[in-house]
């Protein structure tokens, strides 16, 4: 049998992100009776997939030549040029940002571009490296590092609040010690994917200020935040310039399976993740853009996200709190993340007698899935036992299924502080 290379057997072999999609798709396909509390996958929104199932029949019925093109054509590298034209307009008028085509890129979903750019940023020698300023962080990226060396990432500086609440922060001294030159850009989710955390606009510029003054790039995955999908519960004004590369995707809109993401950045970035993209793809899938298109020259999207995503999944975080807070009740030593977006309670179970891990293996069990924490904690420098005693828990399935996962995960958890 042929051995895989070094780096051919870590990108090809078994790993979180790999485990957690692959359960996902099963419980999702396969396994009904499973809690789906796992995965990323946004909800079926019935205004959303109405929404999308009319672009659809206007593709089909009343433009079948952009069909056709769509169907037919390789685009350019950089993605539909229409595409890139109407996004960038979007962009200067929904945001204010002063972006031009240049700047956006097409990529093959936002996995697939952190994957480039840290690539492209970071590289596979250990030399150069990526910090992420808050630990947890998305667990998407864990296995992205070229080289070990490649990632690292600086606790959250943990402020607990009233009833049973609690909120990560920036340690900036912590941070600052490690910008070291070899830190060739910042990067992280917001809302951040485990947590739902939302950094401060205070925060946010602090961050901006140290990237620029040593010339990297800070990088701002806005998977669930703004201009979309906006599954974004606090005050958020979305930022752009040179010195940002912002990755925004069409996934949380309830479009995963098109596959598509766009990174706003330098054309000096753009240009090369453009490149990139031939190499890696030739070209981008064409049927996300096809679909988006008419939204951004319109006014329906931002509709959409104010009227319909952000209600949505406000409402089923604030439902998924109040359940396993009453589940929960005086039963452990609990707190969970303040809910300012993204689709995760992040569940902290102080000094818990049993691991997270075995706790997701029992609720599996139990046909519960929830993500063991230990995955978001990738690039410390030192363990932390913290890192065993969380859960990410998705509220994105429908009430009843979110409902009775978490009345089993709340009797779980009692069970273990029993032992
Ligand atoms: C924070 C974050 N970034 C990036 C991604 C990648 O999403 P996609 O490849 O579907 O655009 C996800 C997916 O869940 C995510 O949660």
């Amino acid at each position: 049998m042929t051995a895989f290379s070094t780096l051919g057997g870590k990108l090809g072999g078994p790993c979180g992100i790999q485990e957690l999609m692959q359960e996902l798709g099963r419980a999702l396909s396969g396994d009904p009776d499973m809690r789906m509390l796992g995965g990323g996958n946004p909800a079926a929104i019935p205004e959303m997939q109405a929404l999308w199932r009319e672009q659809w029949r206007r593709l089909l019925e009343e433009e079948p030549e952009r069909l056709d093109r769509a169907l037919v054509n390789y685009d350019p590298p950089g993605g539909n040029p229409a595409f890139r034209r109407a996004m960038a307009a979007f962009l200067q008028r929904e945001c204010g940002w002063s972006c031009r085509e240049e700047n956006v890129v097409v990529m093959p979903g936002g996995q697939a571009a952190f994957f480039d750019l840290f690539t492209l940023l970071a590289g596979h020698d250990g030399c150069k490296k990526i910090l992420f300023p808050i630990a947890p962080e998305y667990i998407g990226y864990a296995n992205q590092a070229l080289h070990p060396d490649a990632f690292i990432s600086i606790p959250g500086a943990i402020e607990e609040l009233p009833e049973h609440t609690f909120k990560y922060h920036i340690d900036f001294d912590r941070l600052r010690a490690a910008l070291t030159p070899e830190v060739a850009a910042i990067c992280l989710s917001c809302p951040t994917n485990p947590t739902g955390n939302v950094v401060s606009t205070a925060e946010l510029n602090q961050l901006r200020e140290l990237a620029a003054a040593r010339g990297i790039p800070l990088i701002l995955d806005q998977a669930y935040g703004m201009p979309f999908p906006g599954a974004i519960y606090t005050e958020w004004t979305p930022v752009w310039d040179e010195h940002l590369i912002v990755s925004i995707s069409l996934s949380k809109l309830g479009l995963p399976g098109t596959r598509t993401s766009v990174i706003v950045a330098s054309e000096r970035i753009t240009s090369a993740l453009a490149n990139m993209n031939a190499v890696l793809a030739l070209a981008n899938g064409n049927l996300g853009q096809a679909l988006l298109l008419p939204l951004l020259e319109g006014g329906g999207l931002p509709r959409a996200v104010r009227e319909v995503i952000r209600p949505y999944y406000e409402n089923k975080s604030r439902l998924a709190n109040q359940v396993l807070r009453a589940a929960l009740e005086d039963r452990a030593p609990y707190a969970l993340h303040k809910s300012e977006g993204a689709f995760f309670l992040w569940l902290w179970l102080k000094q818990c007698p049993v691991s997270a891990e075995e706790l997701y293996q029992r609720l599996k069990r139990r046909k519960v899935l929830v993500v063991p924490g230990h995955y978001f904690f990738f690039g410390l420098s030192a363990p932390w036992a913290h890192e065993h005693e969380c859960l990410r828990i998705t509220f994105s399935q429908p009430e009843a299924v979110v409902r009775e996962g978490l009345e089993i995960l709340a009797d779980e958890v009692a069970v273990a502080y029993r032992e």
